[in-house]
């Protein structure tokens, strides 16, 4: 997909039941415009993931899943592959901080999980971003190369092109402590400088970055209009749907709408 089109990606995280998913979703649905230049991305919990699947018109929203396990099949009690998930979802959210930091999920399974969506069909979403203590430290961009680095370990340039990055902030997540524009812009300076680095110019051009961390309805517009954002992953707004559409609205140009 090209970098034209702009990713709004809810994260709903660990909230709505099956039932109250299935009616957020139909609520969506109802005021929710099909565009042709913003894809809109829902991440419910696992357990509605298939049921929404069947709900969802396609052209309207795409379904993501929060995470999931790598290897295919086998005896790993609980877990859910990306074999399973195939055709189910387009997006996974890898390494998202909440799985970093809650979860300890290393940059080997950040790594393992992008080959397993790649192979499976499902686009990656590499989430990566640095806490308040790195930050003071002055550590951003180192901890944005080792993720990143980490991450992306064995894919190759083809592959890149399904691979999306989210830098998400850890210290703008869930506080309303949100980014400032020019840190964004510079944060995702260098995720592109490292991205050329590691897959030459083109790529570095053409990879979409997404902004996420305490994005509102009325913050939603600086993010899109910074330098080398291409959309953006939303939490606790997504959770409303007033704010949600609001921020979708954010992302149009003026291209004609082919579905109320
Ligand atoms: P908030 O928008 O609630 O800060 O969450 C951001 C996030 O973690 C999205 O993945």
């Amino acid at each position: 997909m090209s970098r034209d089109k702009k990713l709004i990606i809810g994260n709903w995280k660990m909230n709505l039941n099956t039932h109250e998913a299935s009616l957020y979703l139909h609520k969506l649905s109802q005021i929710v415009a099909v565009r042709r230049d913003v894809e809109v991305v829902l991440a419910p919990t696992l357990l509605a993931v298939q049921s929404l699947s069947l709900q969802i018109d396609r052209r309207q929203f795409k379904l993501a899943v929060q995470n999931l396990y790598w290897r295919d099949h086998g005896a790993y009690t609980g877990e859910v592959s990306a074999t399973q998930l195939r055709g189910i979802v387009d997006y996974a959210l890898i390494g998202h901080s909440e799985r970093r930091h809650l979860f300890n999920e290393s940059d080997k399974d950040t790594r393992n999980k992008v080959q397993a969506a790649i192979r499976n069909h499902i686009y990656p979403v590499l989430c990566i971003g640095e806490t308040a203590s790195e930050r003071a430290a002055g550590e951003t961009h180192d901890v944005l190369h080792d993720q990143l680095v980490g991450g992306l370990a064995n894919v190759t340039s083809e592959d890149l092109e399904s691979v999306i990055i989210a830098y998400e902030p850890v210290w703008a997540i869930g506080t309303g402590d949100n980014a400032l524009p020019g840190d964004v812009a510079k944060a995702i300076t260098a995720i592109r400088s490292q991205i050329k680095h590691l897959y030459g110019p083109a790529a570095a051009k053409s990879i979409r970055v997404l902004y996420g961390g305490s994005v509102k309805a009325d913050s939603a517009a600086d993010y899109l209009a910074t330098e080398g954002v291409d959309g953006l992953l939303v939490g606790g707004a997504s959770l409303d749907a007033h704010a949600f559409v609001e921020i979708i609205k954010k992302a149009h140009n003026d291209s004609i709408v082919v579905k109320k």
